[in-house]
């Protein structure tokens, strides 16, 4: 199926941690909007969030700084249809709640794109039969709010499955495509014959590649194996002076693969950050010497 035109840039900020913790009202809710509205203001076209971000805060803080943001803003939103908190339910009437909980948060009607988001409680076969969750994500097509549907979860095999049926039209895998593993790379190529868009998100490898080795990797503490080869990519980059940071996200922007890659921002400051690294210039003869040394792990 071909995907319909989504006019993304090369970054889509992501917000997972937007609103953690805040309660409505609060101060530390009028200063996550307050970043909201920076986001929206930004030169980065989409902000991705999911019905389940930060408890369904990312999506009530976001829909506060709509109000403040620029017009177009609330047409650059992509969201996430995900499980029932309360019963694991995940099937096609659970997609059409998710999807009405999501735009009352967000204050908007329709949707760019909607992804079915972790359906770690179904099988495939469940998630694309009849009644099932991505039966729900047609209909909501086919009703025209939205405009089209995607598939965002882990691992790569199965988003191969999903797209394989030929009813998505974009993909968003996570920490597959980064300097520490390309394990994606045959589900993008995949999503690529077929015409399907495709998200890379987590290019720091949901931290480590922007922090060091003291944070994670993949969500987990890294192992000692990932810490040897994080150092060996940080030498690299000290020898072209540039940081490693600014090499973990444009191996990501540079890929043919990849449409948009998704970065975790969710303050003012780290979207200052994310401006200079994408700004960098990355010298041309560090890159044969980083694939030579992925190629041998
Ligand atoms: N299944 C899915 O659909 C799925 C799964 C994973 C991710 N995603 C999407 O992809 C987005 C990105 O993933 P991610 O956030 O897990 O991983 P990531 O983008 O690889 O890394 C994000 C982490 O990097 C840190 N960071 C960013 N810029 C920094 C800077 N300049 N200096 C220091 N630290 C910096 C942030 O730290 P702070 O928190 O300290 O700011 C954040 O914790 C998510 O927000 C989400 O939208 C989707």
């Amino acid at each position: 199926m071909a995907s319909p035109t989504l006019t993304l840039g090369p970054v889509t900020l992501g917000t997972s941690g937007l609103g953690v913790d805040t309660l409505p009202g609060s101060a530390e809710e009028a200063a996550a909007v307050a970043d909201a509205v920076a986001l929206f203001a930004s030169r980065h076209a989409f902000v991705d969030t999911s019905n389940n971000y930060s408890d369904g805060r990312s999506e009530a803080v976001l829909g506060l700084a709509l109000a403040e943001a620029p017009t177009d803003a609330a047409s650059r939103v992509i969201t996430k249809v995900d499980v029932d908190p309360v019963t694991g339910a995940f099937d096609r009437d659970r997609v059409l709640r998710s999807f009405e909980e999501s735009t009352a948060r967000l204050g908007v009607d329709r949707l760019p794109l909607l992804h079915l988001h972790d359906p770690y409680a179904v099988s495939v076969a469940e998630a694309t039969g009849p009644g099932g969750a991505v039966e729900g994500l047609r209909e909501l097509r086919d009703a025209g709010v939205v405009d089209a549907i995607g598939i965002a979860t882990y691992p790569v095999d199965e988003m191969q499955e999903y797209i394989a049926t030929g009813l998505f039209d974009a993909v968003l895998s996570h920490n597959c495509f980064t300097l520490l593993g390309q394990t994606a790379t045959p589900l993008f190529e995949d999503a690529k014959r077929r015409g399907i868009t495709v998200f890379n998100a987590a290019p720091f490898g949901s931290g480590i590649l922007v922090k060091g080795t003291s944070s994670t990797y993949g969500y987990r503490p890294p192992t000692p194996d990932v810490v040897a080869h994080v150092e060996q990519l940080e030498a690299i980059a000290q020898r072209h002076e540039v940081a490693l940071a600014a090499v973990a996200l444009h191996y990501s922007l540079r890929s043919p693969l990849v449409d948009s890659t998704v970065v975790g921002i969710k303050t003012r400051a780290r979207l200052a950050a994310l401006d200079a690294l994408v700004d960098t210039e990355i010298p041309s003869a560090l890159w044969p010497e980083v694939d030579a040394l992925i190629a041998g792990w």
